[in-house]
């Protein structure tokens, strides 16, 4: 059998600037400096104080992952990078740096799609996993159903129609005056509440797969507002508790409904959503009852990471996708490219 390659994974896409190196499945280091303190004064990520941010860190993030993986750059099968969706001088950074280190090592260049990185988590946490498996994806920018055809081919059951769930985390918990990022501040500060305030019953396109998160943003702000303005008192807590339930319980009725329209067998949940505790604790429930098995990505190989990002590199190694040196950056890309099922 052929030796599995040593795959350095860089991500620079947000505020994370992350290096990991894998053999095979096997995670040999987990490196990520983070300038999300820094941008959380500014309530959100300023894009010039990220590049950098990154540009500062790179070099010794990269260097870092290497000496914990015990690896010699001059060892690698492969750099894989991150070169879009994000923040493009953000972006810049990681993959200029890639290319550099690929052209320098005589080693394939693998681009990564960010979203494809946090499909490819799952990968990390069971190394017997293989497609086909149904995935909820969440994460700052969408919320979506895939069922996985194949390790490179997705069929999008439904996406985002406006907010993405984490998006709706991160404007509710502005309201309730919780810093950047929102998720983990509304997830410790449920903990504390009840699930007793009223929130819209349905979320709009619920027949289908199509998430939309815009209505019930709405609802919180309102209330919120109103009860300030009639000078009422309300638990922050409470409204957390329950904005939390009505965000996340529709994402594990759907995903169970996913799996049974398209006879999956495996679950798997992918995006810096799929790390809150509540979710994590329903999904498990509601798959072992379904009869799924569900693989879980460790928390923090849901939010923003490196690891991810050499796993899906390792998909791409094994096909023969190798990437240009003249690979861009790419500020936006739509699921269905990322999923590959463009027609
Ligand atoms: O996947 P991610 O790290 O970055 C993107 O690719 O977008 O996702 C970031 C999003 C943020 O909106 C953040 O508030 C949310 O994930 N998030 C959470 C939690 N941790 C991060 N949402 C709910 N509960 C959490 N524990
Ligand atoms: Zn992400």
């Amino acid at each position: 059998m052929q030796k599995e390659p040593l795959i350095l994974g860089i991500e620079s896409s947000c505020d994370e600037t992350a290096a990991a190196v894998i053999r095979g499945r096997e995670l040999l280091s987990d490196e990520i400096a983070s300038s999300a303190a820094t941008q959380a004064k500014y309530g959100g990520v300023v894009p010039e104080l990220a590049s950098r941010a990154h540009a500062e860190a790179v070099d010794e993030v990269v260097a870092r992952a290497l000496k914990n993986a015990g690896v010699r750059k001059e060892q690698l099968g492969a750099v894989a990078v991150t070169y879009g969706a994000g923040l493009l001088g953000a972006l810049l950074v990681g993959l200029s740096f890639a290319k550099g280190l690929a052209y320098g090592l005589g080693i394939p260049l693998i681009g990564v799609d960010h979203i494809r990185g946090h499909l490819a988590a799952a990968y990390l946490e069971d190394k017997t996993l293989e497609a086909p498996f149904l995935t909820l994806l969440a994460s700052g920018g969408h919320t979506a159903i895939l069922y996985a055809e194949r390790a490179d081919k997705f069929r999008v059951l439904g996406g985002t129609l406006d907010d993405a769930a984490g998006e709706a985390f991160d404007k509710v918990a502005r309201v309730l005056s919780l810093p950047y990022p929102g998720g983990p501040h509304i997830e410790a500060l449920a903990r504390e509440g009840n699930n007793i305030v009223p929130m819209p019953k349905m979320l709009k396109g619920c027949g289908g797969y199509d998430f939309s998160y815009s209505g019930l943003k709405t609802a919180v702000i309102n209330y919120v507002h109103t009860k300030e303005q009639k000078g009422e008192g309300y638990s922050r807590a409470d409204v957390a508790c329950s904005f939390q339930h009505a965000a996340l319980d529709i994402l594990v009725r759907k995903t169970v409904e996913g799996a049974a329209e398209t006879g999956a067998k495996v679950v798997t949940a992918g995006g810096g959503v799929a790390a809150n505790g509540y979710l994590r604790e329903e999904l498990s429930r509601a798959c072992a009852e379904a009869g799924l098995r569900l693989v879980l990505p460790a928390k923090k190989h849901c939010t923003d990471n490196a690891a991810m990002i050499a796993a899906e590199g390792l998909v791409q190694y094994r096909l023969g996708n190798f990437s240009p040196l003249s690979l861009n950056a790419e500020a936006s890309i739509p699921l269905r490219r990322s999923a590959n099922c463009e027609q």
